[in-house]
């Protein structure tokens, strides 16, 4: 028996057929449309391709950006696909494939760092939180060995943690929100401010970016920073500082023993994680007296979100 796991991302709709251990069988991946009925039309293509192929798949699980309900079907809102309002996406796609199997929704964020509770860097941790640093900055909670949903689905949207009153514009509305401060995002507008006050300090950089600011990405920076690059590591100090200071927070409320770093912002390791670990200290209430919890990079990489939408769908 095999699970079909889809990712749907910003950029593209990553697939896999996963077997019984969740170990990845076989893989597509195709350029996400903007449109909701493209995306469910693309998913049932791949559903049909993959039992064609000889696979006896039980579930459909699939991972996406934004708030699901409770039921595990129906996205409420997402900040990337605006028709996806209050959308069931479990029955949009489920018609498409004659309901021949149950279609599972989860958070992209829950789906990864349940894939790195169950295989990657979460395992054995009794009370886990795992932040995905990416273009938002999304979060999964694992409490004695359990995801985390809330009462009604939404717990763990951390990158909406109202860290800065009356902070920075959030794509969802709100003003301040953590992955304004934290996130890819974040680190490519520090860095593309930080270059435009100080042009004299960013050769580097000019250098990645062919000259124009405005086509400076996260990559370059996270590049230049591994190369010694005293502005780019600046940047990772900055959006290191905000991650130990929005883990603080977390602690107050959950105590976790483990903090799990995942997304592609964490390729540089340490450099991110030094000043989230040095401020975390800093602003954990009782810093002095009590036990910390760790904090690590993921292990289970690119594959965490596909891994966890697959184990998740059977659960
Ligand atoms: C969204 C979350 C998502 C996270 C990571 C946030 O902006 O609100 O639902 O999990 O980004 O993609
Ligand atoms: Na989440
Ligand atoms: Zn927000």
């Amino acid at each position: 028996m095999t699970t079909l796991a889809v990712d749907i991302g910003g950029t593209k709709i990553a697939a896999a057929v996963c077997d019984e251990n969740d170990a990845i069988i076989q893989r597509w991946r195709v350029p996400t449309p903007m449109d909701a009925d493209a995306i469910n039309d693309n998913i049932a293509k791949v559903y049909r391709e993959a039992v064609a192929a000889g696979h006896r798949i039980e579930a459909i699980g699939v991972s996406a950006a934004g708030n699901v309900a409770a039921d595990r079907r129906t996205m409420t809102f997402s900040a990337n696909i605006p028709a996806w309002l209050n959308y069931d996406l479990s029955e949009h796609i489920g018609a498409l494939i004659d309901h021949a199997v149950p279609v599972v929704v989860e958070n992209d964020a829950n789906c990864a760092g349940w894939g790195e509770y169950v295989h990657g860097a979460g395992q054995g941790s009794a009370n886990m939180v795992a932040l995905t640093v990416g273009t938002g900055l999304g979060g999964a909670i694992v409490i004695n060995g359990q995801l985390f949903r809330g009462s009604f689905g939404m717990a763990a949207e951390i990158g909406h943690l109202p860290m800065v009153p009356d902070g920075s514009h959030c794509g969802c509305g709100l003003l301040g929100c953590a992955e304004r401060y934290t996130s890819g995002t974040a680190l490519e507008n520090y860095a593309k401010s930080a270059v435009r006050r100080r042009p004299q300090d960013a050769k580097r950089l000019l250098e990645l970016c062919g000259g124009d600011v405005n086509k400076l990405e996260g990559p370059m920076v996270s590049q230049a920073a591994q190369e010694g690059d005293e502005l780019s590591l600046t940047a990772f100090d900055n959006i290191g500082e905000w991650l130990g200071r929005t883990m603080a927070a977390i602690a107050a409320v959950l105590d976790p023993d483990l903090f799990v770093i995942g997304g592609g912002v964490v390729a540089v390791g340490d450099i991110l994680l030094e000043p989230a670990r040095r401020n975390y200290a800093l602003y954990l209430e009782g810093s002095a007296y009590r036990e910390h919890a760790k904090i690590v990079a993921a292990t289970a990489g690119q594959d965490a979100g596909l891994i966890g939408a697959a184990n998740l769908a059977l659960r």
